[in-house]
């Protein structure tokens, strides 16, 4: 019998770090722990009264688009997340249930650019 999930929300915030001169960006170069912070804020003074976990993730594999953050359990990706758009996703998603398109990694077109 499957578990019930724990959280109604969790999102991932890539907070990854290399070392200088590395081949590939890093999204915790690029603000990533602010952007933990701010989703942090965001969604507690939403007091939306249903269990939501916010966290740190490594690497999700999609570093040029970074600054990356993905929505589970509807497992929704998005790219090049500035502080300016926490608010939206959280109004939007994941108080609203709609997944902001204009931030949302579609597997296929965006990957397949780079
Ligand atoms: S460093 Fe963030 S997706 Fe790779």
């Amino acid at each position: 019998m499957a578990e019930a999930l724990k959280y109604e929300k969790h999102l991932f915030i890539c907070t990854n770090q290399r070392p200088e001169g590395a081949p590939r960006p890093s999204c915790g170069d690029q603000h990533g722990l602010a952007l933990i912070a701010a989703f942090k804020k965001a969604i507690n003074d939403k007091k939306l009264g249903i269990p939501i976990r916010t966290q740190k993730s490594g690497c999700l594999d999609l570093c040029e688009l970074g600054p990356t953050v993905v929505v589970y359990p509807e497992g929704v990706f998005y790219g090049n997340v500035q502080l300016s758009d926490v608010q939206e996703i959280v109004d939007e998603h994941i108080e609203g249930g709609r997944p902001v398109e204009r931030l949302r990694l579609k597997f296929g077109n965006n990957l397949s650019e780079k």
